[in-house]
């Protein structure tokens, strides 16, 4: 018999599925704040309803009984052009918490990138999935003996990237947590932090990352971090194609198209419109990943068409999370993957590479 508390997860056949078995699970303010976009949440809607605009032109006549989804991401081999997306505090969303989220990303062949700002320290989080492919998104913060250490410790463990995120130097807008406040509920906290935040009102994250995050970060902040770690480094949260160039200027392995899933500067473009001027300003020199609003199988054979050698996934993972703990994440995982093996046979791509630019054009102006 199935509960909000415990879903039969079978039964729940789309992302949307998942998010209304979250939203169900999920206290008003964990739901507030997982699905929030920044301002007017303008960019948080736009990121899905872009993909809309770019149209598949597929291929018939290709022998697609069988496909290949998998592909090497920095060189590690993944079982489909998937990541998982950084995202704060998963033992908020339901009691498995980041080793939940990570487990299930390790038995999916994925890589798991761990947030900063996760209620599961870095060790435990890899003493659970042991083996498996992991970067670490690293806020920087003020305190450069803790960004120091975060790093180090991350290295220790088994990460294989430093992901670091360059669109937060403040936090976005979120309205709805500024309305009713926003804190960790007692026994959570970001477990590899020092501290947090005391929240006067409002949301304690943005006082904690008003208080502790590097506003003055800078591209020699980057060649700083390039020069301290053998660690590849990936930006994360660039939509320029000026942006992409000066990475892959200084050396970085990847880049990750991201307007924060639309919680950051309000008004960015959906990351799918930004995706293909940014891949052809890299041209190879680097590799280029997208999130944001990826929620089907076509999102990611779209993003693939454009450029993108992999898509990360924030929200849908944070609902599988909540609706169904480490299984809730596998469905999210299974779900998108299958979708995914579809759209690629319905396009006449039988492996990642028949997935080429001329498959995808925007949609005619009506
Ligand atoms: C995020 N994101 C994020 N990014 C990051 O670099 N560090 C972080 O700690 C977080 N935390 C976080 C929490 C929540 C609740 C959300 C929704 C997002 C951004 C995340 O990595 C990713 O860029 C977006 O979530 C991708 O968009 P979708 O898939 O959520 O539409
Ligand atoms: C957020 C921060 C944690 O988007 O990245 O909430």
């Amino acid at each position: 018999m199935s509960s909000p508390e415990s879903p039969d997860l079978a039964a729940l056949l789309t992302i949307a599925d998942l998010e209304r078995a979250a939203a169900a699970a999920l206290s008003p303010m964990a739901l507030r704040y997982y699905r929030s976009g920044a301002d007017a949440e303008h960019t948080l809607l736009e990121n899905q309803a872009a993909f809309a605009r770019w149209v598949l032109y597929y291929r018939v006549l290709v022998d697609v009984s069988t496909r290949d989804l998998s592909t090497t991401v920095l060189g590690t081999r993944v079982a489909a052009p998937i990541l998982i997306a950084p995202t704060a505090y998963h033992r908020l969303a339901h009691p498995d918490g980041e080793v939940g989220t990570a487990r299930a990303a390790a038995a999916a062949g994925l890589i798991y990138v761990m947030s900063t700002l996760a209620t599961t320290t870095i060790e435990d989080i890899a003493a659970a999935t042991p083996g498996a492919p992991r970067w670490f998104q690293l806020y920087v913060h003020k305190d450069a003996g803790l960004t120091r250490a975060l790093v180090a410790r991350a290295a220790a463990a088994g990460h294989s990237a430093i992901v670091v995120t360059v669109d937060t130097p403040l936090l976005g807008r979120r309205i709805g947590d500024e309305r009713h406040g926003f804190a960790l509920p007692d026994g959570l906290s970001m477990v590899n932090l020092l501290g947090d935040a005391t929240p006067r009102s409002g949301s304690a994250l943005a006082a904690y990352v008003a208080e502790r995050h590097e506003p003055a970060l800078t591209w020699k902040h980057i060649e700083h971090l390039r020069a301290s770690t053998a660690l590849p480094i990936v930006l994360k949260g660039i939509v320029r194609a000026d942006d992409a160039r000066r990475a892959a200027d200084v050396g970085v392995a990847a880049i990750i198209v991201s307007n924060h899933g639309g919680r950051q500067l309000d008004h960015a473009p959906a990351t799918i419109d930004a995706q293909p001027a940014v891949a052809e300003a890299v041209a190879g020199r680097c590799e280029v990943l997208m999130d944001g609003g990826v929620r089907w199988g076509t999102d990611i054979l779209k993003a693939l068409a454009l450029g993108a050698r992999a898509v990360l996934l924030g929200r849908p993972i944070l609902w599988g999370l909540a609706a169904g703990g480490q299984p809730g994440v596998t469905r999210a995982l299974d779900i998108l993957t299958t979708e995914l093996s579809r759209a690629m046979a319905l396009a006449g791509c039988a492996n990642v590479h028949d997935i080429t630019r001329d498959l995808v054009r925007e949609a005619p102006h009506r």
